[in-house]
């Protein structure tokens, strides 16, 4: 739809744009095609659900968008600018990945300070130098900036993720790709970390990625939605009439297995 592609006021190429993106895992003949030909826009400050199956290729489409994985073929771009081109280090830093995990995310040998700092400044992690920055991206996830001097596990599950979210934002990104943020959290600490999400995006006009099993949640975070089947996008489209009137057989399947969608 021409109008959900583009930013009020924005242009075309705002936001992130996945172009044709192919990804393999290995190489000769352990070589597996893992996502094929992808394409994907999200206008800036919009948020897209990317849902399927365990083992469809989310995850993996994720880690490509923040520069974890060399595209085998096909382009990323943020603004209409190609992420891999001579401006890559800078470029990436735009992109963060918050992920399912932050226990294994966050070294536990590192303080809270430390972690931030380093996601701020790699290799010149200096948490003193960078405190106020630190404290800042602390306080905009709700938490005591006192945290900076503590350690992982003395934190619960919730606040582990508010942290990973705070680690995430300290380097001011643009775009934001959450892979299953709350999966492993309890409900109510879900709904907690989803809304200070959600108030996160509209405060900071973050473009957003969201991986989620959960339908429901998708459908509640995102604009748009795409559907992955075995790499492959089935369907992509407005949230809510992608919801409403799936066209593809494997939509409906998924909206089925979900008791709150089935009629
Ligand atoms: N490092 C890797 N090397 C080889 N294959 C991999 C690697 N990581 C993932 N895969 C394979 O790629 C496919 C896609 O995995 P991916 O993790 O992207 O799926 P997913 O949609 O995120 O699944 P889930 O919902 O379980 O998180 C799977 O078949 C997986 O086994
Ligand atoms: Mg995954």
């Amino acid at each position: 739809m021409a109008d959900d592609d583009t930013t009020p006021g924005g242009t075309a190429t705002d936001g992130l744009t996945v172009e044709d993106l192919t990804l393999i895992y290995g190489s000769g003949r352990r070589a597996r095609t893992v996502v094929r030909s992808v394409s994907l826009r999200v206008p800036r400050g919009r948020t897209l659900g990317l849902v399927g199956e365990s083992g469809s290729g989310k995850s993996t489409i994720g880690k490509a968008v923040v520069g974890l994985l060399r595209p085998s073929a096909g382009r990323i771009l943020l603004d209409g600018q190609d992420l891999a081109g001579a401006r890559r280090r800078a470029a990436v830093r735009r992109v963060q990945l918050v992920s399912q995990d932050p226990y294994s995310s966050l070294n536990p040998r590192l303080t809270i300070g430390r972690a931030i700092a380093e996601a701020i400044d790699p290799g010149g992690a200096d948490a003193g130098r960078h405190f106020a920055a630190i404290a800042r991206s602390l306080e905009t996830v709700s938490l005591d900036p006192a945290a900076a001097w503590r350690y992982p596990h003395e934190f619960s599950g919730g606040q582990r993720q508010r942290i990973a979210i705070a680690r995430a934002l300290a380097v001011e990104p643009e775009v934001i790709v959450a892979d299953e943020i709350t999966s492993a959290l309890d409900c109510s600490v879900q709904a907690e970390v989803l809304n200070l999400l959600l108030d996160l995006r509209q405060r900071l006009a973050l473009t957003m990625v969201f991986i989620s099993h959960d339908l429901a949640v998708v459908r509640h975070v995102s604009d748009s939605v795409a559907v992955l089947r075995h790499g492959e996008l089935v369907e992509s489209g407005p949230a809510a009439t992608l919801y409403s009137n799936p066209t593809h057989p494997y939509t409906r399947h998924l909206l089925d297995s979900v008791p709150r969608f089935a009629e």
